[in-house]
């Protein structure tokens, strides 16, 4: 797909699969109703939070229940009425506020298999909908109003975690919508590099970041985490410092964008001038490639997680980090000091997206393997799930003092550990789309797909 793509292009594409999506979000809504003894659904797409004793408001994110149904990221107190057998109501906030500017009207590829209303407040709202919602479940924030709605239930766990269950299974719309994301977060991330080379700061980095895709911070999907030097020893390291420090080792930046709800969650780590990291950066890019490779339905996501500790602790002690086999420096945690998160999670409508551990829609998890308490997802993979393969190694000094105090620390060679400390660490981080056989990289297609003809 060209990047040049018209946005109109891209309406009727994205037109052409939403009904499809739309459907089978129905269809899972009712079969969910239905076994958990509902007989409607009311979904919120959040509440405005104001700041403590003042009239602004925090910047508003529309909840996850509400965007599976609605591509509508930046409208509060809205709501999606379904009934098993009806359209979709979508109820619209549109209050008299001269303050603010009021949602328009939508007319979009998506627009035209709901209902469509308005209200200008709550008690608006509550009038669009039936008067007997005593066997209807609601999904969204506990408003105080709730109660004088007679509402079945709220927030029912039952219903919920059969909802949540349901999402790792993308549809083809939803899958569009994560390349266009992918795409908008490669473009961000080529800028960012571009900034890097050119001797930006933290800060400046940013810019460049949201500036190629056109976003603003609130509207990302999460703050990206761009850390010069050290800093990239911070997993989700926060600061971004407005001065380029007076020496320039790496960056490692964690970025992604969203599209249409959907989010896109890419790690690349780059170094100034220096060959020796250069090299180690390649080499940890081979591995996490080798383990894409090995990404298909069936494949259970522990074991992933457990390869990549066995291909990190033969990295390190090939790159002279450590000073024993990776069979050893498994068995002994040493790979856990410098890869101390999850091999990856599930990405969808929130980058850490909801039912990475469940056993079955019923109920159940599936617990991590013992000592790998950070791992996010569990389940054996289905075609259609999306997920983040993100191997890394890190200099962390709080892990690191830790192991230098035990019996790993024989096992560490400390003098290479003290020459690499200043570039912080490497994570290479790709969105993987699973399929029957194999996996599509999101991420690499992003990439190329920009890259000049
Ligand atoms: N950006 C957070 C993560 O990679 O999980
Ligand atoms: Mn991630
Ligand atoms: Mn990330």
């Amino acid at each position: 797909m060209s990047s040049v793509e018209s946005t109109s292009e891209r309406e009727a594409r994205l037109g052409g699969t939403f009904g499809a999506h739309l459907a089978a979000v129905c269809e899972r809504s009712a079969r969910a109703l239905s076994a958990s003894g509902y007989a409607g659904l009311v979904v919120h797409s959040g509440s405005l939070l104001g700041v403590f004793e003042d009239d602004r408001t925090y910047p508003f994110e529309a909840n996850a229940p509400f965007k599976v149904w609605v591509p509508l990221q930046d409208a509060a107190d809205c709501f999606v009425w379904f009934e098993p057998g009806s359209a979709p109501r979508l109820i619209i906030h549109r209050p008299g506020d001269y303050w603010h500017k009021s949602a328009e009207l939508p007319q979009a590829y998506w627009t035209r298999h709901f209902e469509v209303r308005t209200a200008t407040d709550r008690a608006g709202v509550r009038a669009q909908l039936p008067a007997d919602l005593s066997r209807a479940a609601y999904i969204g924030d506990a408003l105080a109003e709730l109660t004088r709605w007679g509402i079945g239930a709220i927030n029912p766990r039952h219903l919920m975690r059969r909802l949540d269950y349901a999402r790792a299974v993308k549809t083809p719309y939803e899958l569009a919508c994560l390349r266009e994301a992918s795409r908008l977060g490669a473009r961000g991330h080529l800028a960012a590099e571009r900034a890097f080379t050119a001797g930006a700061s933290e800060f400046e980095i940013e810019l460049a970041f949201l500036e190629a895709c056109g976003q603003r911070e609130q509207e990302l999907p999460y703050n990206p985490i761009i850390a010069l030097n050290a800093g990239g020893a911070v997993l989700h390291y926060q600061v971004l410092e407005k001065h380029p420090p007076r020496e320039r080792h790496s960056l490692l930046i964690d970025a992604g964008a969203e599209f249409a709800g959907y989010a896109s969650d890419i790690t690349r780590t780059h170094s100034y001038e220096d060959a020796d990291f250069a090299a180690l950066i390649g080499r940890l890019d081979q591995m996490q490639q080798a383990l894409c490779a090995g990404v298909r339905a069936g494949v259970d996501w522990r074991d992933v997680h457990l390869n990549a500790h066995q291909l990190t602790g033969a990295l390190l002690r090939e790159a002279d980090i450590t000073r024993c086999g990776a069979d050893e420096a498994v068995a002994t945690a040493v790979t856990s000091v410098f890869l101390p998160h999850g091999i990856g999670h599930l990405l969808g409508l929130e980058v850490h997206d909801v039912g990475g551990f469940m056993r079955s829609p019923e109920g159940g998890d599936i617990p991590r393997p013992d000592g790998h308490p950070n791992l996010r997802l569990t389940r054996v993979l289905e075609e259609g799930f999306v997920v983040t393969m993100e191997p890394g190694i890190y200099f962390i000094e709080q892990l690191l003092d830790a192991a230098r105090a035990d019996a790993r620390g024989r096992r560490i060679n400390w003098s290479r550990v003290a020459a690499l400390a200043k570039f912080g660490g490497i994570r290479i981080e790709d969105d993987l789309a699973v399929t029957r056989e194999g996996c599509e990289d999101l991420t690499r297609e992003a990439f190329r797909s920009l890259q000049p003809a």
